[in-house]
């Protein structure tokens, strides 16, 4: 590395001569292959148009040769297309101008996922990892004039059986297939392909081909830049040192000179640095130049996760002058200060297991983000990843896990983490399943890990990277009976995670970076243990993922106490206008029959739903509108047992229990979205739809919540929790109690108890016998006070003004399950709708009596509610809909309706 001052003469004449020149010359070139090209099939003889990027279901649907894969069954009728071959082809011209540069190459950004490339009847390339980018030199296969391209694809499911079938000559690599009920395809795990897209217990099989992401042809004579890939190491008190790694493309002579100008814009000044490069081809095959340039720290702002502070980002321009021609190729990103630390300091039993982000322990808090569509092609979409990382900042998420049997996302995703402070946690994709490790995939894998580190990793918001999803457990655990090989299984896990992948993440990071072996995993204690831990589950170590469908749901003390809890979550149902987009035939809604069973991929997912439901709650009673009423009930289930886990683990922060566990700092539940309309465990539906328990989210997540747990010895512990980073002084927390009926609305009991909260903590503030104190407030008689009566809990301030503001979001605890409660029977009523504008409406709810769960519903008018599925100990109650379409009060009027758990149509 040399700077500006140490500059040749050589370089200074080709800055001159780029002065006088760059108007006139093509410094490189880029000619897009997107758009039009003609798909093709042998057996039936199709041939259509489609579109490039895309994908084959997208093209069919387009070209109406299938109808809508997410509707009814068309996911099954259209399985055809998966298990034939296709190819595509364009046809283009190319001048002279293009061929004449030194260097021509055509990229595949994206190719989903086994294909021949043949250019003008010439093979010229095969493709099997759809995570990889392709770059394909075709000085001497194109010509000037017109040219076919012509990409051959196989089918996947064809391929992921001839190498099963050949992988079998050695020894099986499980899971071969799927559980019967994900209705899915086998051999998903021989390919490098997205390993949902064979099904999962959420999503529909569509064994997609396609070119997924763009496709160029590029030329150039010195090189262009491949990536910048930056990295900032916290260097001392008033330092931040900026690792700016540019790789180069490569090129015949494999070594690139020129001058590198690094520039970098802060809050007072722009720096700029400028390298004389000359690098050759190093032993790793990279062409990559190296610098380190100090940014003072009161120079720029440090990037903070949702709730923490401002996501400042700072744009980091890089230019590359070529010193042979004078060609100049940029290239330009945003990025974030700020220091990530995994925290796992030895606890007399274990050790804790969390981040630190710019020296602050963070509370992560949010949820599982599965691919953003099943068809790859689509889940490129600006507005619906917007629309999703948006809706998990809304309800104070800041992390989100990238799970590992999607894709590694687009570049906008990160992008809009960073923007939103959203911590990312990035999963490599593998997942639920044991993967070969015969050389030829090796390599693969590590250029996959090479291509998408280095694409993503100069993103603030990603802080962690995991090896696989769950597949520590897969092989601890015995899940596909593979005990009988253990030692062999786990030199091949070990020879993937850490051999493979581990190794060229730190090199490509230079060990900069958090990897951890799996999600889940015991952190370092699973290191420790040869990568596969004894117990990969345990809670003092690492992450966990927890599900239980057989405990009740609704009480903390089903829950384990582990350092982070990176899953967990219940199924629900999707309202029936988000049904009613991938169905017309009003008998699908038919809980128990054939379509609802078609969707349910779960295995025995709704009887499971129905035993959690009539644990705490009465099924429907009225046959007539069950169906309704089993949807609503599920959403109710689910929101209030992922709120009662979320505000368990976020009490723990602060505490250990007497078996040493505690100090909880993660909750993470499982999962944000869906890829079709079905029961899942997604707090956002397919339609975009927040489901009950991303309104919940909103307030378990909240920044200070009051919670309340019962322990085995009916003791209820309140607790407060603040994850700011200031105590919060002078505030009131209110206790009160309800008698379930009770039309005047008059609490029982209230206590008012002035208090201070600590900072970025939970406090234990009152242990109360929750029978006697009943019994001691009217409720009743020691056998049946806690039927009668409930704690609501709410912490308010005092303004400057004199009122009172709410400073955590309500809060209530039944103390006996509500099904054998003795709860009103109110009628719940849309007493105004009042427009302040044509997308915000001010709708006034009327009770008379105290309602629960209660729950509006714009049906076909797309909004958001200020809340929902709420409580309603008062009259009225004042909700406010944000409508994302241009609508009218009269015609919000005509469809919203509303709901609570005793609404006489079921209950
Ligand atoms: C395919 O695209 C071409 C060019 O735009 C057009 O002329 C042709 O009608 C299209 N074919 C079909 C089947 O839509
Ligand atoms: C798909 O292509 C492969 C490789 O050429 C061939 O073996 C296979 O028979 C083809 N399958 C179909 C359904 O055409
Ligand atoms: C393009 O090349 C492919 C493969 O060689 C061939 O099948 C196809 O017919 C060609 N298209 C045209 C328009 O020549
Ligand atoms: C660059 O060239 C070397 C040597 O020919 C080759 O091994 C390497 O794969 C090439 N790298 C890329 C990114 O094409
Ligand atoms: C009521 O509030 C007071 C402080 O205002 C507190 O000392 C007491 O423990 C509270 N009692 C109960 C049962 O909530
Ligand atoms: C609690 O705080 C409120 C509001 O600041 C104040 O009005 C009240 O007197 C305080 N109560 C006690 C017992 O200090
Ligand atoms: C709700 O509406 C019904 C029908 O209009 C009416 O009879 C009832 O009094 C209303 N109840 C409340 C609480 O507003
Ligand atoms: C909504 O109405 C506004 C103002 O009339 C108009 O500019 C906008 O395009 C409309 N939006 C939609 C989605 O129709």
């Amino acid at each position: 590395m040399e700077i500006f001052s140490a500059l040749s003469i050589k370089v200074l004449a080709v800055l001159a001569l780029l002065a006088g020149t760059c108007s006139s010359k093509e410094s490189f070139m880029i000619l897009s292959m997107d758009g039009e090209w003609i798909a093709k099939e042998t057996i039936v003889g199709y041939e259509f148009n489609a579109t490039v990027p895309g994908g084959i279901y997208t093209d069919l649907m387009n070209a109406n040769i299938i109808e809508n894969v997410f509707f009814r069954y068309n996911d099954n009728s259209s399985r055809w297309v998966g298990y034939n071959n296709w190819t595509y082809s364009k046809i283009f011209t190319v001048d002279a101008d293009l061929l004449n540069y030194i260097q021509v190459n055509l990229v595949f950004e994206g190719i989903d996922t086994i294909a021949q490339i043949i250019l003008n009847d010439v093979f010229i390339a095969n493709t099997s990892n759809m995570f990889l980018r392709y770059i394909i030199d075709v000085k001497d296969s194109l010509k000037v004039g017109t040219n076919n391209l012509t990409v051959f694809f196989e089918s996947p499911v064809e391929v992921g059986k001839k190498l099963n079938d050949g992988q079998l000559k050695d020894y099986k690599i499980p899971l071969e297939c799927p559980n019967e009920a994900y209705r899915g395809e086998c051999h998903i795990n021989m390919l490098r392909k997205m390993q949902a897209s064979f099904s999962w217990d959420w999503g529909p099989a569509f064994p997609s081909v396609g070119l997924w992401k763009p496709v160029y042809l590029e030329s150039y004579n010195e090189s262009l830049i491949r990536y910048v890939v930056t990295d900032v190491i916290d260097k001392d008190d008033d330092t931040w040192s900026l690792n700016v790694d540019t790789y180069f493309a490569n090129n015949t002579k494999q070594a690139v000179k020129g001058q590198l100008n690094v520039a970098i814009d802060t809050d007072t000044s722009k720096v700029t640095e400028i390298y004389v490069v000359d690098v050759k081809i190093d032993s790793n095959n990279e062409i990559v130049h190296s610098a380190f340039i100090d940014i003072p720290k009161n120079q720029v702002k440090q990037w903070w996760p949702n709730g923490y502070g401002s996501q400042s980002l700072y744009q980091l321009q890089v230019d590359f002058l070529a010193e042979a021609d004078g060609t100049a190729h940029s290239k330009s990103q945003k990025i974030g200060f700020r220091s990530v630390e995994l925290v796992q300091d030895d606890l007399e039993k274990g050790a804790t297991f969390y981040f630190k982000i710019n020296g602050v322990p963070i509370f992560a808090k949010g949820s599982n983000e599965i691919p953003i569509n099943v068809l790859p092609e689509v889940g490129q979409d600006k507005d619906t990843i917007r629309y999703l990382l948006q809706s998990a900042k809304d309800v104070h998420m800041n992390m989100l896990r990238v799970w590992g049997g999607g894709v590694y996302e687009s570049d906008n995703f990160y992008e809009v983490a960073d923007e939103l402070g959203i911590m990312i946690w990035q999963d490599f994709m593998f997942a639920c399943s044991l993967y070969p490790v015969k050389q030829d995939y090796l390599n693969s894998v590590t250029a996959e890990v090479n291509h998408n580190v280095k694409r993503i990793y100069s993103h603030p918001s990603i802080v962690i990277y995991a090896g696989n999803n769950e597949n520590e457990g897969v092989l601890a655990d015995n899940w596909y009976d593979t005990k009988g090989n253990y030692d062999l299984y786990k030199k091949d896990y070990v020879t993937l995670y850490i051999d493979t992948i581990k190794a060229e993440f730190d090199r490509v990071t230079k060990n900069r970076s958090i990897y951890v072996s799996s999600s889940p995993s015991n952190g370092k204690e699973s290191e420790s243990e040869g990568w596969v831990a004894e117990q990969p589950g345990s809670s003092l170590y690492g992450d966990v993922h927890y599900y239980n469908y057989v405990k009740d749901a609704w009480s903390s003390t089903s829950y384990p106490v582990p350092r982070f809890c990176s899953e967990f979550g219940y199924q629900s149902l999707p309202f029936e206008f988000s049904w009613l987009t991938a169905t017309n035939n009003s008998a699908d809604l038919s809980i128990n029959g054939e379509f609802m069973d078609y969707r349910q991929h779960h295995p025995l997912g709704n009887a499971e739903m129905e035993v959690l439901i009539v644990e705490n709650l009465n099924l429907p009673s009225n046959s007539s509108n069950y169906d309704s009423g089993f949807i609503y009930l599920s959403q109710v289930l689910y929101a209030q047992a992922i709120r009662v886990e979320s505000e368990h683990y976020r009490r723990y922060r602060s505490y250990l229990n007497e078996d040493g566990e505690g100090y909880t700092m993660g909750a993470l539940y499982w999962q944000l979205n869906d890829v079709w309309v079905a029961p899942t465990w997604s707090s956002i539906d397919y339609t975009g739809r927040w489901k009950m328990l991303h309104y919940f989210a909103k307030d378990m997540f909240s920044p200070v919540i009051v919670t309340g747990h019962l322990d085995w010895g009916r003791q209820l512990n309140l607790y407060t929790v603040n994850d700011q980073l200031n105590p919060v002084e002078d505030v009131t927390v209110i206790l009160r109690i309800y008698k379930y009926d009770s039309p005047d609305f008059k609490p029982m009991y209230e206590n008012r108890t002035n208090m201070t909260l600590n900072a970025a903590g939970s406090q234990l503030i009152q242990t109360i016998s929750v029978d006697n104190f009943l019994v001691d407030q009217n409720c009743g008689e020691a056998l049946n006070a806690s039927l009668n009566c409930f704690f609501y809990f709410i912490i308010e301030k005092q303004s400057n003004t004199g009122t009172s503001v709410a400073v955590s979001p309500e809060n209530y605890f039944f103390p006996e399950k509500l099904k054998q409660s003795t709860l009103a029977s109110p009628t719940v009523n849309i007493t105004s709708i009042k427009a302040k504008d044509t997308n915000t409406y001010e709708i006034t709810v009327t009770t008379n009596n105290i309602a629960y769960f209660v729950w509006l519903d714009s049906q076909s008018i797309k909004g958001r509610f200020s809340e929902n599925g709420f409580l309603l100990v008062e009259v009225t109650r004042t909700i406010w809909f944000y409508s994302a379409q241009n609508t009218t009060a009269s015609e919000l009027e005509a469809v919203l309706t509303v709901t609570h758990l005793k609404d006489p149509r079921w209950a």
